[in-house]
């Protein structure tokens, strides 16, 4: 079986593309630009841009993935918001391009959404209605619906608030972000007026996994099991790596000025995956530790 991994210089996509590569699966990996992987693990590398169509039939051409995994996106709320016609063609374009080349191979598609899709009123299931809030969330919820409209078998992946190490080349993510300040002795507000349900990206590894190998299709939630606020994640990770918590200043969303709109209860429900794939993520707790480990 080969697996096609887009984004893999990502987050998600660097940690799937490891996860998989070292589960012995056939992996082609692509991403814009040269590839930033360091862990050594056996995989093919494409530098390619998926905005450009005919780059992206070649590529699935040369490849002939039995699986799809399209993590590739732009995957910031704030960007979206500022740059909508790039958005466009990164959120939405390039899974047009991808669908239309995987369509002659029949390939297992894999899309990676998110919560975003939906509004308040979280946590959400699979069966709900999608409202998205941004513009961010509207450019995933136009690619799903070409995903459910392509003829192709198909899975729909929604995570929420990723997290787990940072490898080299990655971004520091909120948790790196709430340790380096708490290091270096700085005050920081963090709000406790949102919730979500942080997922632990290995968590998302190991339900992908199974829906490759099962050949699921359908939209499954892969998040956390824990619903809890952005302040309280930034406590946890004080506790465990015993910085001083009295740095973090617990302040509502009307403190900072947000040019998008986010839902203040989001977060997913996970029963179907449990049910269907034997999801079971770590607790929050055990994700940090997980972490910085
Ligand atoms: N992070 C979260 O908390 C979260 C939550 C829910 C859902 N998601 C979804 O999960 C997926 C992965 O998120 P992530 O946090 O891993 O995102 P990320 O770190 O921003 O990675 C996305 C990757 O896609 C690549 N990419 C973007 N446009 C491309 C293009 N036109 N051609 C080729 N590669 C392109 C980027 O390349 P560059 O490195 O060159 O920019 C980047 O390496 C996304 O679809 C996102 O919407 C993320």
């Amino acid at each position: 079986m080969k697996i096609l991994v887009t984004g893999a210089n990502g987050f998600l996509g660097q940690h799937l593309t490891i996860y998989l590569a070292g589960k012995g699966y056939h992996i082609a990996a692509c991403s814009r630009g040269i590839c930033r992987i360091t862990t050594p693990c056996l995989f093919e590398y494409y530098a390619i841009d998926l905005t450009d169509e005919r780059s992206v039939l070649s590529l699935i051409g040369k490849v002939q993935p039995d699986v799809v995994i399209h993590t590739a996106a732009m995957s910031k709320p704030d960007e979206c918001n500022t740059h909508k016609t790039a958005c466009l063609l990164q959120n939405v374009e390039t899974v047009k391009f991808l669908l239309q080349a995987c369509k002659p191979l029949q390939t297992h598609f894999i899309y990676i959404s998110t919560d975003f899709i939906f509004g308040e009123n979280g946590p959400h299931s699979e069966d709900e209605v999608p409202a998205p809030m941004n513009f961010y969330g509207e450019s995933k919820l136009l690619a799903e619906n070409l995903v459910v409209s392509s003829g192709l078998r198909y899975a729909i992946v929604r995570p929420v608030f990723i997290y787990g190490p940072v490898l080299e080349g990655m971004r520091p993510s909120f948790l790196h972000w709430i340790k380096n300040n708490l290091e270096q002795h700085k005050f920081i507000k963090v709000v406790s007026d949102q919730q979500r349900t942080p997922t632990l990206v290995t968590d998302i590894c190991k339900g992908i996994e199974v829906i490759v190998t099962q050949k699921q299709e359908g939209a499954f939630h892969l998040a956390g099991k824990d619903i809890i606020s952005p302040f309280q994640m930034a406590v946890a990770v004080a506790s465990f790596l015993k910085l001083d918590a009295a740095l973090i200043e617990n302040v509502t969303s009307d403190t900072f000025i947000e040019t998008v709109q986010r839902a203040k209860h989001s977060g997913l429900k996970i029963d179907k995956a449990r049910k269907i794939l034997g999801y079971e993520p770590v607790s929050f707790e055990e994700g940090v530790q997980l972490t910085f480990n």
